[in-house]
């Protein structure tokens, strides 16, 4: 069993050097899309985490054998069979409706079990269903839990009312083996989308954008070949220890990252007068005196992501001035503001923004509702005063590979309870 708690004594600056692990996000769909390869498929630099592993129990359930280790799946999905995905996986996690896609494309047919993941706003899945109808296929509905979806061929053009990153993901994934084209325009173009597409590149798989157009085009082919493949790096983790380098007064580099990745962040950070550097592949932030509030507003690539919301909302109570931050891509993303409020925070919620004072943040016991806002929490107990006890481990685990580790690794005065 792993520890539900830490207690943290606050006030000490993060300082040192860590390397970020594989992309979470990019994995998840790159994993669920190896249901449509016929050869051996070796992924490197796949993140050890609940989540991964949720995904990797599924796949096995289908009938593909795999190993991980040392942060390399191998997988051999030929003997995966078209059975019903029942909820008790499914429930698990959000992505888990990434095998939609790979289920329908491989067999023309599939039923998965309505998916599980984090409780921070409604997360329907109409623009996946409305993409699949309107190539062609024939969903049912939910049923008993199950989404039951048919398609013979999936073929033609689809606008996404909204640039959904899984939607995108499970369109691209039907209709790899369509016989006609597939064109989707206003898609989701995230790094870990792209990575996806890379991937199935990597395999066979014909995707190419025109750009003059927005649009993404994928033409059928007949089967995917076994491939090696290396996982981006994960710009959620990495922006997560941005963030706290910056908040503790720190002095953080990091290691095997794409800085690209992150420049919404970067860029915020500097304006608010963090000191960052980056290389090709790594980023330091570090502190370089009191640093200002900023306005930031959540958006989809290369918007700021959501993703790092919390842990920004996090920083700017450091800063010597106010900041709003609105969040426009999911409803109900402030939970860690109450939390934030036991702490001696000071910042109110008005419909999709907060507004967040310079705070002397004092620590206390608070809880971690949802994967980043423990994360973010755990950031605010490193720049509290006295101690800190965060309590919601699990949902850390479902994203964050060592992340207690990595902290004691910077000086962090943090141990499980
Ligand atoms: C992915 C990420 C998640 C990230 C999010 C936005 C994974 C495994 N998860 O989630 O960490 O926060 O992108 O960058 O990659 N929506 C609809 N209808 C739909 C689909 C989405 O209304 O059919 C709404 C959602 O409720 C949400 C917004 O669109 O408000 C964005 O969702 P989406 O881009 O689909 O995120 P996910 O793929 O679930």
């Amino acid at each position: 069993m792993r520890s539900e708690q830490v207690i943290i004594n606050g006030g000490v600056p993060l300082k040192g050097k860590i390397s970020i692990q594989g992309s979470k996000n990019a994995s998840l769909p790159i994993l669920a899309s190896t249901a449509l390869f016929e050869g051996e498929v070796v992924l490197h630099n796949v993140p050890d985490l609940v989540d991964i592993r949720a995904m990797l129990s599924i796949l096995e359930y289908l009938g593909a054998r795999y190993t991980f280790e040392k942060g390399c799946v191998r997988l051999d999905c030929k003997g995966i069979q078209n059975k019903e995905v029942p909820e008790e996986y499914t429930n698990r996690l959000r992505a888990s409706s990434l095998l939609l896609g790979p289920l329908l494309g491989r067999y023309k047919e599939c039923q998965v079990g309505m998916p599980g993941g984090c409780k921070i706003g409604v997360r329907p899945l109409d623009i996946h269903f409305s993409g699949f109808k309107k190539l062609g296929a024939l969903v049912d509905g939910v049923e008993s839990g199950l989404v039951h979806i048919r398609a013979q061929d999936l073929k033609g053009e689809f606008t996404l009312d909204m640039p959904s990153v899984g939607a995108t993901e499970n369109l691209i994934m039907a209709a790899v083996f369509g016989t006609e084209r597939v064109v989707l325009r206003n898609y989701a173009k995230e790094p870990e989308v792209m990575d996806l597409i890379h991937f199935l590149q990597s395999g066979g798989a014909k995707i190419s954008f025109e750009e003059d157009h927005g649009d993404l085009v994928i033409e059928g082919v007949k089967t995917l070949h076994g491939t090696t493949y290396q996982v981006q790096p994960d710009r959620i983790e990495a922006g997560t220890y941005c963030c706290a380098a910056l908040a503790t007064k720190g002095d953080v580099t990091l290691a095997g990252v794409n800085p690209k990745s992150l420049s919404s962040l970067l860029e915020k950070l500097r304006t608010m007068g963090g000191g960052v550097d980056t290389g090709d592949d790594w980023i330091r932030v570090y502190y370089r005196g009191d640093f200002i509030g900023t306005t930031v507003k959540t958006a989809v690539y290369p918007g700021f992501p959501t993703d790092l919301q919390p842990q920004i909302g996090v920083l700017m109570t450091q800063a010597k001035s106010a900041s709003h931050l609105t969040e426009d891509v999911f409803d109900h993303r402030f939970r860690y503001i109450d939390e934030l409020l036991r702490l001696n925070g000071e910042a109110k919620v008005e419909g999709r923004t907060a507004y967040i004072e310079p705070s002397h943040l004092s620590g206390c016991r608070v809880e971690g509702y949802d994967l980043r806002g423990t994360a973010s929490m755990i950031m605010a107990g490193l720049c509290s005063s006295g101690v800190t006890h965060v309590s919601g481990l699990r949902h850390l685990y479902r994203g964050y590979e060592a992340f207690i580790e990595k902290l004691q690794h910077l000086g962090a005065d943090i141990a499980y309870l």
